[in-house]
């Protein structure tokens, strides 16, 4: 379950299909149907110590969907007017960022897992690692 104090336009919570039976439950995505843009790249952070910060940074272009598959961990989320906190702990529930999206990771517990789908493949020129160069653009 994803506890959020407040939602902004520009990230939303994803909730995907899951197939429980005695065996275990089972959840899939596929890309363009159950996120809203086609898969180009997928990656997972793991072996995070507790107190590890990761993101700050925004990206031009890049739309990304973020799941705790494993464990749990804090998600601040800044569109340059609002501030958003998800706390990501259901693998079965994912949270979109649209680009011009502003994004810290902390809070993590033992044994966390971060997997994130990716609209496009890595490249370095599309990401904003400057928070007041991040608000110059969203703010015009
Ligand atoms: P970064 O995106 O800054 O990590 P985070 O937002 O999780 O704190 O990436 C860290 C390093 O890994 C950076 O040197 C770029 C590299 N990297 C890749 O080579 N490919 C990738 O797909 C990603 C996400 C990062």
């Amino acid at each position: 379950m994803i506890n959020k104090n407040e939602m902004t336009s520009r990230s939303s919570i994803i909730d995907l299909p899951v197939v429980s039976d005695p065996r275990g439950d089972l959840t899939f995505i596929e890309g363009a149907r159950h996120v809203p843009f086609q898969i180009a790249r997928v990656y997972f952070l793991y072996n995070i110590p507790v107190d590890s910060l990761r993101g700050g940074h925004a990206h031009h272009e890049l739309e990304q969907v973020l799941f705790a598959l494993s464990g749990s961990f804090r998600l601040k989320v800044d569109d340059g007017t609002t501030t958003t906190d998800y706390w990501l702990r259901n693998p079965r529930q994912g949270v979109h960022l649209r680009n011009l999206v502003w994004r810290e990771i902390d809070c993590f517990s033992q044994g966390a897992v971060c997997m994130v789908l990716a609209s496009q493949p890595y490249e370095e020129s599309d990401y904003i690692r400057d928070y007041d160069a991040f608000l110059g653009i969203v703010r015009g």
